[in-house]
């Protein structure tokens, strides 16, 4: 059996030559102004061990790949009475759709939806005394590496132009499951969407949620084993939106995808990958990020299922 390392270089030599069918994402005008040939990859092993390819160094917008650290703080801190505000069954429905909500009564179908993630931005703000610093705090605690930041500029483009957050953040809390001002948690959400990280500090900071003591890489606890399991849960069912079904037919581990062009996923008991494209197909996702981990994990045998 080739090694991860082996197999990493060669599927990223062979998804690098094909033609790339995506687009990039530019309904947040600064997420326009990347260039679309980054192309990088990177694998951390519970044994501690990272190993990257191509642009695996160069930080980007992660955007919605954000959602999980969100939703691992607020899961800390609120326990099993964040699922009274948010649900955990996949939407089948695109990151930015109202169409739910309504019938739903106002409770967002998971976390990973735009919907979802803004009602837990809204247990954060009402937790955390400075809910922009001590997220970023947690975000580098968790990594553990102070060169983590947030992207004003991203951030920006994505208050002036983000329309459908702010028509779904006030639909909410019409259903009253928005407890705290509407531009206090929709200016927080949109700073944790413009955390920017690399390959590599990706790959590293969600090993939290393998086996390896679903701790940081300095040993520090994260999440229980069993809360591990709720986060790798939803992640599998509905880290993809309305491709989540493909993601696992076609990959078969849990992951998060973000509209910057990374995505991460994890096999919990081996490793975490990341990888970055920024080219998008028609559901929001990487084009040749998922075409490189359906051909990682087919060449490793190594899914979930
Ligand atoms: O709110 C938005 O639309 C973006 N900041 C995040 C969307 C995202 O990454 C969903 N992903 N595929």
């Amino acid at each position: 059996m080739k090694s991860y390392h082996e197999i990493i270089e060669t599927t990223y030599k062979e998804v690098k030559k094909t033609k790339d069918k995506g687009k990039i994402a530019t309904y947040i005008p600064e997420l326009g102004n990347v260039s679309s040939d980054n192309f990088g990859a990177s694998i951390s092993t519970i044994d501690d061990k990272t190993f990257g390819v191509g642009n695996c160094d160069e930080k980007f917008s992660i955007q919605s790949i954000s959602k999980i650290l969100t939703l691992t703080l607020a899961y800390k801190l609120e326990g099993e009475k964040l699922w009274e505000r948010v649900d955990v069954e996949p939407s089948g429905n695109p990151f930015n759709s109202l169409q739910q909500l309504d019938a739903d009564k106002g409770k967002p179908r998971n976390p990973f939806i735009n919907a979802g993630a803004i009602v837990i931005c809204d247990v954060l703000v009402s937790r955390l005394e400075n809910p922009k610093e001590d997220f970023l705090k947690f975000c580098r605690e968790v990594a553990d590496n102070d060169t983590i930041n947030y992207c004003e500029k991203v951030a920006q483009s994505e208050k002036e132009t983000g329309f459908r957050n702010f028509a779904l953040c006030n639909f909410i809390k019409s259903f009253d499951n928005i407890k705290n001002d509407v531009d206090k948690v929709l200016d927080f959400y949109f700073y944790t969407c413009s955390l920017e990280m690399s390959c590599k500090e990706l790959s590293e900071t969600f090993l939290y949620l393998t086996e390896d003591n679903f701790s940081t890489c300095k040993g520090n606890r994260v999440l229980s084993k069993s809360e591990a399991k709720r986060v790798n849960a939803i992640m599998l069912t509905c880290g993809f939106y309305d491709e989540s079904g493909e993601f696992a037919f076609r990959v078969g581990l849990p992951g998060k995808s973000g509209v910057g062009g990374g995505i991460i996923a994890i096999h919990p008991n081996e490793y975490c990958i990341a990888v970055w494209s920024p080219k998008l197909n028609p559901k929001g996702n990487s084009y040749k990020g998922m075409l490189f981990l359906e051909k990682f994990t087919s060449a490793t045998t190594s899914s979930i299922f």
